[in-house]
């Protein structure tokens, strides 16, 4: 028999509760939290999609690894087990522990940046574009052409503009591109996946002009996924070789283990290249911790090696990316503007179509982050213009292209009747979004505003 309904791949053993609150307590919560859902406290809140980024639950043999933890300075059982695994996944000889993805990103970029660098990805990450620019050098972002339409259905919206990436070759020469770096999922474009022919394509370009191609591959258990599914010649592949393969195009990786290594802390960076590895060692050590741990415990190594294996799992996988679809897929049934096709770790809503009524200036994603955490307690993040907006000399907003709201998956923690309560708080939000007002700023620092500005709610009109 064929089942219609997918079921979560586990059991459960050990359960977190979720401290219930109503409709009036929570609007005392975010009153308190300025409007700002970033300031509420963690346990005011019912179903957190902030991120999916060290929030997934371990499995009862990553917890029984962790018994296994080995915390000798140096040369520690767990470093040989990570690395083991790591070097065979990646096919890469040279592994370096760091404690998150933004330190190996720190290193890496630190060693090949500076200043009158290019870096040229399908979208940086924000840590990534960051770490770039920290170094002195630029970073330019060019998804193919299809990814700004959000309705458009494209199997690879994650991919990278190959003639674009052509013509910035030949515009700023090839000693100048500090590298290439693929994300993958691109996080930034709505968690959508990389086609392995895109990343060959990009691959050849490199060699050809002796460019560095670095992946950014925190999610690529789930681009592995999307590839099996939908590229030709990949269905009988395993997810594991299909990562494999794409691991093999490029020179080094970066990975925030946070995410597809299903662990709460750690990341990696991997590399082919002796030179690189060896500089980017001595900066290792120094800033992260020695050679054999970087920044992690035995313990957390030990269930990164064992994070790898399980998330390559067909069972696993399918649950995850089907949970994901459901989620998604629902809410464009009922008419929510959803980030088409569906990606793999998230799912994003379209503020600016849903809440068409209140300017950018006004912030329409802030306002859905903001209702979806008063009607139901679910929390958010708004990817719009409180998070990347700009002010100009008269101190006007310059908004940000997109209005997004995205709600992340962490990873084996909710369930299928989390997401129906999901669903059915946005068939209120579809009822209401009329009533619906717009927030303004009334206090904010200069640098990554989202994190702490202060809201208030506009009143409508009539009492103004
Ligand atoms: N690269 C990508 C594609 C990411 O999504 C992240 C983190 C990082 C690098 C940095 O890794 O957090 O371990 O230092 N993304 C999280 C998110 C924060 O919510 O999307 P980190």
């Amino acid at each position: 028999m064929r089942h219609r309904t997918f079921i979560e791949p586990f059991k459960i053993k050990s359960v977190e509760p979720i401290h219930m609150t109503t409709e009036k307590e929570r609007q005392g919560y975010l009153r308190d939290a300025n409007y700002n859902t970033f300031l509420l406290d963690a346990k005011t809140v019912l179903l957190d999609f902030l991120t999916d980024s060290g929030t997934s639950a371990m499995s009862a043999n990553q917890w029984a690894s962790i018994m296994q933890g080995d915390e000798s300075y140096a040369g520690s059982r767990s470093w040989k087990k990570m690395e083991t695994v790591v070097q065979e996944l990646t096919g890469m000889e040279y592994i370096l522990p760091t404690h998150q993805g933004r330190a190996a990103e720190r290193i890496i970029y630190g060693h090949l940046g500076g200043k009158g660098k290019i870096f040229i990805s399908n979208t940086h990450f924000d840590t990534t574009r960051a770490n770039i620019e920290f170094s002195g050098a630029e970073g330019i972002d060019i998804p193919i052409p299809e990814s700004k339409d959000t309705a458009l259905l494209h199997p690879f919206k994650g991919n990278l503009d190959t003639k674009k990436l052509l013509t910035l070759i030949a515009k700023h020469g090839a000693e100048n591109i500090g590298a290439v770096v693929l994300t993958v999922t691109n996080n930034s474009g709505g968690g959508q996946p990389v086609s392995m022919k895109n990343a060959r394509t990009i691959h050849d370009i490199c060699k050809a002009h002796n460019i560095l191609l670095l992946l950014d591959c925190c999610r690529i258990a789930e681009n592995a996924y999307f590839i099996k599914h939908k590229e030709d010649g990949y269905a009988d592949k395993t997810y594991k070789a299909i990562a494999q393969e794409m691991f093999a195009l490029a020179d080094g990786a970066v990975m925030s283990a946070k995410k597809d290594a299903l662990v709460n802390m750690g990341g990696f960076l991997a590399l082919k290249d002796p030179a690189i590895a060896q500089a980017c060692t001595n900066v290792l050590i120094i800033t992260e911790g020695f050679s054999t741990y970087g920044g992690l415990n035995g313990r957390d190594m030990e269930a990164i090696a064992v994070g790898l294996e399980e998330v390559f799992e067909p069972a696993y996988l399918t649950y995850r990316i089907k949970s994901t679809t459901y989620l998604g897929e629902k809410l464009h049934q009922i008419g929510v503007p959803v980030v088409m096709p569906i990606g793999g770790h998230a799912v994003y809503i379209d503020a600016k179509k849903l809440y068409a009524h209140i300017p950018p200036h006004e912030y329409p994603g802030h306002a859905l982050a903001c209702e979806l955490y008063l009607k139901a307690g679910i929390r958010s993040v708004e990817i719009g213009s409180v998070m990347f907006g700009k002010y100009d000399k008269n101190k006007q907003l310059i908004p940000a292209g997109m209005e997004l709201v995205r709600l992340a998956i962490p990873r084996r923690v909710y369930t299928k009747s989390h997401f129906d309560y999901v669903i059915e708080t946005f068939e209120e939000i579809l009822r209401t979004k009329h009533e619906v007002r717009g927030y303004e700023i009334v206090e904010e620092p200069e640098f990554l505003r989202h994190f702490t500005a202060k809201f208030e709610q506009l009143l409508p009109a009539e009492v103004v």
